[in-house]
């Protein structure tokens, strides 16, 4: 297991805390915001009528049920369909479009995005319905392959049931719901054209090997939990993993941190839409201009060996 973080800045009583969380299932918020933590473990202490926080400590070493009580009140997994409605209309109108028509003069066959902190599924889904109607539009055979990745996995099981409730879809509209999802009881489930899409993982961005060769990167209202520090540190990774030209897309309140900014221009920047610089991809790696078919296959072999397989665990 990763050693836990020694740069947090944290109260000793919250260290204490998340250190039995580290020990007992590896997971790391030491560099999470000390105030976000705190309101969750005290949410936690007085459902149980706890007022000292080692007591707290004392409760959670010895009851793991207590332990995804706090793990699920830390990583909230608020979202919805196509949340923030205007952010889709401009993917469907500009970036999605210019993105197929990229790779239709490229010659390349697939679109590649990562929905990072993807919570219950919403955001995947979404981003796939609306890709697969600009595909459509085209009138091309592109394909787009998104994973889909949360921390949690209580949120990644729900996701992958791919199953809403009528309120869910609220946002989507009748002719999406009726062309998308499959009516099953008072239940909608995800039709199978986009569920093969999306493949989802439990994966933790901060610490776990990151997927790579994405043309564009959806994370958003993930930021909001950590310190300045480890967003920093995690848009220049995500920033490591965008192809040339690719687009990194953040929640609303959200905004680049540190070094991350010279590493991308806004594209929108009221819609948190950042493109990765080329001259800062020059540096890393060789332009995707010259990569053959014969390389893109041999990447495409090692992504799938990375997660972008279909997952086998899937329900169907
Ligand atoms: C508020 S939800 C956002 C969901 C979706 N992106 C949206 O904007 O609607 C934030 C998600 O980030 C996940 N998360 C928090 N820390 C994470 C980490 N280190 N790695 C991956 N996911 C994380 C949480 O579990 C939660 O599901």
């Amino acid at each position: 297991m990763a050693q836990f973080d020694g740069r947090c800045l944290l109260n000793s009583d919250i260290i204490e805390i998340l250190k039995v969380i580290h020990e007992r299932t590896g997971l790391d918020f030491s560099l999470y915001k000390e105030g976000t933590l705190n309101r969750r473990i005290v949410g936690r202490m007085r459902a149980l009528e706890l007022s000292k926080y080692s007591d707290y400590a004392e409760r959670l070493r010895t009851d793991p049920s207590e332990q995804s009580k706090l793990l699920d009140a830390i990583s909230i997994n608020v979202t919805e369909m196509f949340r923030n409605p205007e952010l889709f209309d401009e993917l469907e109108r500009v970036v999605f479009p210019n993105i197929i028509e990229e790779k239709l003069t490229k010659k390349h066959r697939m679109i590649r995005i990562w929905s990072c902190g993807c919570s219950t599924g919403q955001e995947p889904y979404s981003i796939a319905i609306a890709v697969s109607d600009c595909i459509e539009g085209s009138g091309s055979k592109i394909s787009c392959s998104i994973v889909a990745t949360d921390i949690d996995i209580s949120a990644i099981t729900k996701a992958r049931a791919g199953v809403f409730g009528f309120s869910d879809l609220k946002e989507i509209g009748r002719k999406r719901r009726d062309k998308y999802f499959i009516k099953s009881g008072d239940d909608f489930e995800v039709a199978p054209s986009i569920r093969k899409m999306v493949h989802f993982k439990r994966h933790d961005v901060v610490t776990d090997r990151p997927f790579r060769f994405n043309d564009i990167i959806f994370c958003r209202n993930t930021f909001i939990y950590f310190n300045k520090e480890l967003q920093e540190e995690t848009q220049l990774k995500l920033c490591e993993c965008l192809n040339p030209g690719g687009k990194l897309i953040l929640g609303m309140c959200e905004s680049l941190v540190g070094a991350a900014s010279g590493k991308f221009v806004a594209r929108n920047s009221a819609l948190r839409i950042y493109e990765r610089r080329v001259e800062d991809y020059s540096k890393s790696f060789v332009a995707s201009d010259v990569l053959s078919q014969e390389k893109i296959d041999s990447i495409i072999r090692e992504l799938n060996e990375e997660g972008y397989e279909e997952n086998s665990d899937r329900r169907r």
